[in-house]
């Protein structure tokens, strides 16, 4: 599959599952907020721009730090979920590479779990860069691959399942094989970023194991593709096969506590006078 197919592929598998995505798999992605906003140096008066907003929780947590933020999305239902939920905050629709930015307007860009959705990271980098001005922040996350547990036992079940993986729906995206630390940072380093750094972020999920199913299902994008278009009777079989692999992280209170990791990458636009 090539980058077009992707952003392809990744333009019609939000459609519609903007509101599903906010009650379930937000949940995970909230972790990392806080490390990406202290990442960007994110604080009051701070010029930010959250791109890849999802329904806005990035946004939500820049204005409670009292920053000035603009938001975009690639999806219009999730830029309107966004909107709604900060009412005093632009949000866009804007497609990754491209953004409607003059050069050099913003002290901060921040984007969670975005970068692993575009077509053409190094290009979507290069477009951060442009409208950072000199010696502001970038900061990025981005699952790591191949897929931590919490992603990837969806992946096992399909295949314990014994279903083929769709040859139309991605297996990885094109970050895929810059997410890891070294690979990331390179990334941001030839994309004429300096004082780069990657974190790795560990943590925990917890979460009902049915619930946790149903979050992937109806507000993500390639599990979901790959489980959803099976037949009932195959789809309750993948299920089978995830219940009883999560079964290893089940607590005593009836939840799954799976493991998460996601790698923080963060950088500083040029200057010009290559300091
Ligand atoms: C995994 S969600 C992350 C949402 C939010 N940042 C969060 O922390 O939960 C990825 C988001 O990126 C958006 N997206 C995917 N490709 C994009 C692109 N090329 N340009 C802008 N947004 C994009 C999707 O519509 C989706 O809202």
């Amino acid at each position: 599959m090539n980058n077009d197919d992707f952003d392809s592929f990744e333009r019609a598998g939000w459609v519609g599952r903007a509101a599903a995505y906010q009650r379930g798999f937000a949940r995970i992605t909230a972790h990392t907020i806080p490390f990406l906003l202290d990442a960007a140096k994110v604080t009051a008066d701070t010029h930010v721009l959250d791109v890849g907003c999802g329904p806005g929780i990035v946004t939500s947590a820049a204005v409670d730090r009292a920053a000035d933020v603009v938001a975009v999305d690639a999806d219009p239902e999730m830029a309107a979920l966004a909107g709604a939920e900060n009412p005093s905050v632009p949000v866009h629709v804007a497609v990754l590479p491209t953004l409607p930015f003059a050069d050099n307007t913003f002290d901060a860009v921040v984007g969670n779990f975005v970068i692993n959705h575009t077509g053409d990271p190094a290009a979507t980098l290069t477009t951060l860069r442009r409208v950072l001005k000199p010696g502001a922040h970038l900061a990025l996350t981005c699952w790591t691959y191949p897929a931590m547990r919490a992603n990837g036992v969806f992946t096992e079940a399909v295949e314990a399942a014994g279903v083929h993986h769709p040859d139309d729906v991605p297996a990885g995206s094109p970050m895929s094989q810059h997410a890891q630390q070294a690979p990331f940072g390179e990334l941001l380093t030839s994309a004429g970023y300096r004082d780069v750094r990657v974190d790795v972020l560990s943590w925990i999920h917890r979460v009902d194991p049915h619930a946790w199913w149903t979050d992937i299902l109806a507000g993500t994008c390639v599990n979901a593709a790959v489980i959803t278009r099976q037949d009932e009777l195959t789809q309750a079989r993948i299920k089978r096969e995830y219940l009883r692999i999560v079964k290893e992280y089940a607590t005593p209170e009836g939840q799954v506590a799976l493991p998460a990791v996601a790698l923080l990458a963060s950088g500083v636009a040029p200057t010009g006078d290559g300091g």
